[in-house]
């Protein structure tokens, strides 16, 4: 693996201790880092960088799940660590930055190899692209890499803009756009295991499906992210990105796949073929929801607007449904419903696969991506009775055993090695905001109603009716 030096913008923010540091650390432990391998934190508070690592030590105590007991073992994994105080806005501290890079680079004798991680807010992202590339830290000898979070812009229009800002400095193969759900185990195997279960139940692969079922389903509510959440919501935060790439996921079969630009042309392909939704469509195909007071697991919480930091009148929706359909022979006649939602029953991210049937059996193909993970065939009553499916007969059919592996691992592995098969073009990006675009401006135009559902229900019962309307229920909702 070649050397390389890792620039952490906010390296003192949350997402750095909850997910970055164990993942490098777990990488460290599993010899999966580059042997001559340099972090350069960056924050805006002074820090010495004794503090910078003892501080990362102890989120690795929190958060790590290798257990952090050889302290000899974290001693070693933060030598490598150094600290620097910057703010984005001033262009000396990149010139700063620049020779620290550049010292650590001499001090190692490495090959200028600059993985630029931007952990910070959004409305960042442009200003320090730009600056990278101002002051040289992105002319290198090696290569250089922009690794950056959702969410990709805020709209169409926003997003497109923040992409042309984006290639002033960086080119697309140097861009590594996180989807965390992409860096889910199930759904980097869900292509492989789905071959390889249908194959088993051979005659499904001949049967057609009458629909398709995708949802996140969230147990938590807004947390203490009101600044964030209030201005992007169910459709921004989870639907235009996670969403929209499971399906994706779930669409391509991947038997043969061998390459990144294979998959992402697929991938393509898949977002193309959506029909797109006109104002009439999305009035009709398109639910959203707020979060009331309830109970969950025995809990009462509050509804969202009497959320801290959340405006008493806000119309922000915290769930979203909507209906999909694709425009291909095979596709044509399966409906496609997402919903995705926060404070509902449990917390749940599954796929199921209905296919057609005469009777009252029903035969469901079960893609359960988390908590649990799995692939399961079930032969169900129709009515969604508990007692009808306990009666039902589940087989697993895949499983993975490797369950404990996070998301972040995966993906800062894979951009250290430079394989961008799990993340996030951009063409699906700026394709994801085209097919959601008019259901923003709907919003906008309150043409869609804001539904208040309770919390620890599964969401407003209109999201029912989406489903009753073409003969199909919600699977799994008890
Ligand atoms: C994040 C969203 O991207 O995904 C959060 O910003 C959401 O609002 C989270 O809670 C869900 O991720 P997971 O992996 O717990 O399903």
């Amino acid at each position: 693996m070649e050397p390389a030096t890792f620039v952490l913008f906010g390296a003192t923010g949350d997402l750095a201790k909850r997910k970055i540091y164990p993942a490098l650390f777990q990488l460290f432990v599993d010899q999966k880092l580059p042997s001559s391998f340099s972090l350069i934190g960056l924050g805006r508070r002074e820090l010495s960088h004794e503090t910078f690592k003892s501080n990362v030590e102890q989120s690795l105590i929190t958060f790590s799940r290798s257990e952090v007991k050889d302290a000899d073992v974290v001693k070693k994994f933060l030598r490598a660590f150094r600290y620097h105080v910057l703010d984005v806005d001033r262009k000396e501290d990149y010139t700063k930055l620049l020779r620290l890079v550049e010292e650590r680079e001499e001090e190692l004798n490495i090959t200028p190899n600059r993985m630029f991680y931007l952990s910070v807010g959004p409305e960042f992202f442009e200003t320090i692209a730009t600056n990278i590339h101002e002051s040289g830290l992105g002319s290198v000898d090696g290569w250089k890499r922009l690794v950056i979070e959702k969410p990709f812009g805020h709209d169409l229009e926003s997003a497109r803009q923040l992409n042309h800002t984006l290639n002033q400095a960086f080119d697309e193969p140097e861009i590594y756009r996180i989807d965390h759900y992409l860096g889910k185990p199930m759904v980097q195997q869900m292509g492989q295991l789905l071959h390889s279960a249908l194959w088993e139940q051979a005659d499904l692969r001949t049967r057609s499906i009458a629909n398709i079922q995708i949802s996140a389903n969230e147990t938590l509510g807004v947390e203490e992210r009101a600044g964030y959440y209030d201005h992007t919501g169910a459709i921004r935060d989870m639907f235009q990105n996670h969403m929209l790439q499971l399906l994706m996921m779930l669409m391509i079969e991947l038997p043969n796949r061998s390459s990144v630009d294979e998959v992402g042309k697929l991938k393509r392909k898949i977002m193309k073929s959506l029909m797109s939704l006109n104002k009439m469509d999305i009035t009709q195909h398109v639910v959203r929801g707020q979060y009331g007071a309830g109970e969950i697991k025995g809990e009462q919480v509050v509804g969202y607007t009497d959320e801290l930091g959340i405006a008493v009148d806000s119309q922000n929706d915290t769930f979203i449904a909507a209906k999909l359909r694709v425009d291909d022979p095979f596709w044509k006649d399966t409906p496609i419903y997402i919903r995705t939602g926060k404070r509902l029953k449990e917390k749940v991210t599954r796929i199921v696969i209905e296919y057609k049937s005469k009777g009252p059996l029903k035969d469901l193909l079960i893609v359960e991506i988390g908590p649990n993970e799995g692939i399961f065939f079930q032969r169900s009553q129709s009515d969604k009775e508990r007692s009808d499916v306990e009666m039902s007969v589940r087989s697993q059919l895949s499983f993975m055993k490797e369950s404990v592996k996070d998301a972040y691992e995966t993906l800062i592995h894979d951009a250290l090695v430079g394989d961008k098969t799990y993340f996030a073009h951009w063409d699906e990006v700026e394709l994801s905001w085209e097919w959601v675009q008019p259901i923003l401006d709907a919003y906008q135009d309150t043409l869609i109603p804001l539904h208040i559902y309770s919390a620890g229900s599964y969401g407003p019962h209109e999201a029912d009716e989406l489903l009753a309307r073409d003969g199909f229920h919600w699977w799994f909702d008890f």
